[in-house]
């Protein structure tokens, strides 16, 4: 699946209303205590620091998805026709990781911009800690059974994309802050922060939504 779409400011207010009225997914125990740690490791509050460290972790199922689907090309290369489907699920996962490099570059870029400094123990070392931990569990859900790393990552992608809208909404000012950013010819041009934010929510959601058909769907039958 191709990365996300771009929409448009009315678009973008449509996607953030939708969110909103969604209630939340049933989040998973894993889910739950990592949000929960997050929660207490980075506070409650919605700042740029803390979904700087949700975009850190967010990379890692894709990371973890793609390092199996290589395995299982090894293992399946003679049988032409199936690794190049499961090549297929490679470049997905390749996709959906640049999306989110794009949200941790930009949100870095906004956090440079504001002065403020960050601790490197709690926001360098600590969020690598968790991404790695976080790697293993989706990897070994997905090599017992898909289902679970996907579903991990449905929660995962469903919380992003609820927190995102609802960060915007506290944030009107942002609807006159005009997005000036090095990555504007990579990630795309904004008229607003808050449509940003909009936009990166949006395509959580659009994660969220692959995630939940493969949960369903046969992968690399
Ligand atoms: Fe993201
Ligand atoms: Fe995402």
């Amino acid at each position: 699946m191709p990365a996300p779409p771009h929409l448009d400011h009315e678009a973008l207010l449509r996607a953030q209303a939708d969110t909103l009225a969604t209630p939340r997914r049933s989040y998973g125990a894993a889910a739950k205590v990592l949000f929960r740690l997050l929660d207490v490791l980075y506070g409650r509050k919605r700042t740029l620091s803390k979904f700087k460290v949700l975009e850190l972790v967010a990379r890692v199922p894709y990371q973890s998805w793609e390092q199996v689907a290589y395995i299982a090309i090894t293992h399946v290369h003679v049988r032409t026709g199936m690794a190049r489907r499961v090549y297929a699920r490679v470049k997905e996962s390749r996709e959906q990781q640049d999306n989110e490099q794009w949200h941790l570059l930009v949100i870095q870029e906004l956090i440079g911009r504001s002065g403020k400094r960050e601790n490197a123990l709690h926001y360098f070392v600590v969020p690598q800690m968790i991404a790695l931990v976080y790697y293993q569990i989706s990897w070994l859900l997905f090599v017992v059974r898909p289902a679970w790393s996907y579903r991990l990552n449905a929660d995962f992608e469903d919380h992003a994309e609820h927190e995102y809208m609802h960060m915007v909404e506290e944030h009107p000012e942002w609807e006159t802050t005009p997005f000036e950013s090095d990555f504007a010819a990579d990630y795309g041009e904004f008229d607003s922060v808050a449509d940003l934010f909009r936009q990166i929510g949006h395509d959580e959601r659009v994660h969220k939504i692959e995630s939940e058909e493969a949960m369903s769907g046969p992968r690399f039958r």
